[in-house]
């Protein structure tokens, strides 16, 4: 009998396509064969990635097509508005691809307030959150459901505002448009099915999110190698960020002094390295973590 396998929808091509393959392939998997198939098999382990279009994604997972989806918040949370929510739950917050959904207006124009949206018409591909935002603010809008190129709505004169994804902001600003007000921070997510997976897919899952984890965890984390006078060691210790109990290991021939190895959470600037030479450190290294399992 063959292995069971799972199957993950990745967005196809589009802002979140490259980095979603980037993080699969960290964890250790790569596609076997071209990325221009639709389901592509992963060698390493029992997976097969489906690259779609992002806006089937939480669909494909909600009806057991696929276990797992990667996909942007903004996608998944318009879905999860809307009057009949998919049976998808959240896993993890992958951390890349951040974005905003915001509300931008012509630039010089005549709306400067979010209560001068009233009664305005506003252009947008996120009909379910736009009017979450409006009924949390106590106005009245009239929506424009658009499928695309939302951006020129104002500039056509069918629109009074625009409620889109801004993520450099080079779209808004190519058509005069200013960000007014946020409705919704997204980043990337991993979701799955609220239904019940077999006890093999549950396995394989797991063995991938520990990985998944593993590498999101890694990211901000940095190994810490330096030399410390023993009589400075609780004040260098101190200085540290978000490190739990470093190893102290002696140093060979050299009596006052030890060798500190720590794990760091959290980013590790210049000013905290120049903290800890100001408290006697010496041959500071900061060495970068690739993966991590606890
Ligand atoms: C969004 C949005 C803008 C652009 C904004 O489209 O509709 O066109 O990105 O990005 P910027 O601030 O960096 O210019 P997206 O790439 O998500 O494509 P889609 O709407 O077709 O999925
Ligand atoms: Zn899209």
């Amino acid at each position: 009998m063959p292995t069971e396998r799972i199957r993950i929808a990745l967005q196809k091509s589009g802002r979140m396509a490259d980095d979603s393959l980037a993080l699969l392939k960290a964890c250790g998997l790569h596609i076997a064969k071209s990325r221009e198939q639709l389901l592509c098999r992963i060698k390493e382990l029992p997976i097969d990635l489906l690259l779609v279009r992002d806006d089937d994604i939480p669909r494909f997972v909600s009806s057991g097509i696929c276990d797992l989806g990667i996909v942007g918040e903004n996608v998944f949370a318009e879905e999860q508005c809307a009057p009949q929510p998919l049976s998808a739950r959240i896993v993890e917050r992958l951390g890349f691809s951040r974005c905003r959904l915001s509300i931008a207006v012509p630039e010089g124009g005549t709306i400067a307030s979010i209560d001068a949206l009233n009664q305005k018409t506003i252009a947008t591909t996120y009909p379910a959150l736009l009017q979450r935002f409006a009924k949390d603010n106590n106005i009245s809008v009239t929506i424009l459901e658009m499928t695309g190129s939302v951006e020129v709505a104002p500039r056509l004169k069918i629109a009074d505002a625009i409620c889109d994804i801004v993520a450099s902001g080079a779209t808004l600003a190519a058509n005069n448009l200013s960000e007014m007000t946020t409705v919704l921070s997204s980043e990337a997510l991993l979701i799955r099915s609220t239904a019940t997976l077999s006890a093999t897919k549950e396995a394989i899952v797991t063995r991938l999110l520990s990985r998944l984890r593993g590498v999101i965890n890694a990211d901000d984390s940095k190994y810490i190698m330096l030399h410390a006078p023993q009589e400075h060691l609780s004040d260098i210790i101190a200085l540290l960020p978000g490190s739990e109990s470093p190893t102290i290991l002696p140093l060979q021939g050299i009596k006052d002094k030890v060798a500190v190895h720590a794990v760091c959470r959290e980013s590790v600037f210049w000013e905290t390295m120049e903290s800890l030479k100001a408290a006697g450190a010496s041959s500071i290294l900061v060495l970068p973590i690739e993966k991590m399992m606890g």
